[in-house]
């Protein structure tokens, strides 16, 4: 199998490659201020991590900056190939490791302290709850499950229309189904102010979960 076949293997793989290929390449490269401040109250100490769908990797290297060791996984390689870059630029190559995976098929080994699933949308069809739900198994005793999605739609989305209705926080808390031995440290709509691809500004809403693993 060629490499350009083997990247493009999957659906999710063919969109998200298209996705990244024409995407301004400092798209995404600076961490979201929701994970940003939720790792700085509930997870102030640096450990192994493991961001989900890490696209231009925004999230992994300013994780990997504060001391986070980071395993950022995602289905583009254009994707990996940028975090890779964006790593070695800010001099924390050492501590991100980008991995391809189709999180729908296979998903990395190992436990972490920090398991965050930041925007882990896809119009292409994929058992997301079961991904987090595996998500979940992968965070270590006292490690934090954090994810942070999209409550309203931004006016520059090309996925959503404005009759789409997202699910409360509550809601996707209660499908993942994880039983006893967590403790929820947030479940919430907070809103805050966006910028779009030509610079835009608007206030959406993400819900935000995190949640912290105490079996
Ligand atoms: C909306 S983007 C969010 C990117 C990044 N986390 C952020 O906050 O900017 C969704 C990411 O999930 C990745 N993704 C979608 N489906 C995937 C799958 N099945 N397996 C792994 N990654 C996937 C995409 O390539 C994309 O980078």
């Amino acid at each position: 199998m060629q490499q350009a076949d083997r990247d493009t293997d999957t659906d999710s793989a063919a969109y998200w490659e298209n996705h990244y290929s024409r995407l301004d390449t400092r798209w995404g490269t600076k961490p979201n201020i929701v994970l940003k401040d939720l790792v700085t109250d509930l997870a102030p100490t640096p450990g192994a991590a493991l961001d989900l769908g890490c696209g231009h990797g925004g999230d992994a290297i300013w994780l990997a900056a504060i001391g986070w060791d980071v395993t950022a996984v995602d289905v583009a390689r254009t994707a990996l190939d940028r975090v890779a870059e964006g790593a070695r630029a800010a001099g924390v190559s050492d501590r991100v490791h980008p991995v391809r995976h189709d999180l729908a098929r296979t998903f990395p080994e190992g436990e972490f302290g920090l398991v965050s699933a930041s925007y882990f949308h896809t119009p292409v069809e994929i058992p997301r709850v079961q991904v987090l739900r595996r998500a979940a198994e992968a965070v270590a005793p006292d490690g934090l499950l954090v994810v942070v999605e999209h409550a309203s739609a931004a006016p520059w989305s090309s996925h959503v229309g404005p009759d789409v209705r997202f699910p409360t926080a509550q809601e996707s808390l209660d499908s993942l189904q994880l039983g006893e031995g967590w403790h929820t440290e947030r479940c919430d709509a907070p809103r805050r102010t966006a910028t779009g691809p030509q610079g835009q500004s608007a206030s959406v809403t993400d819900n935000v979960i995190a949640l912290r693993r105490t079996g």
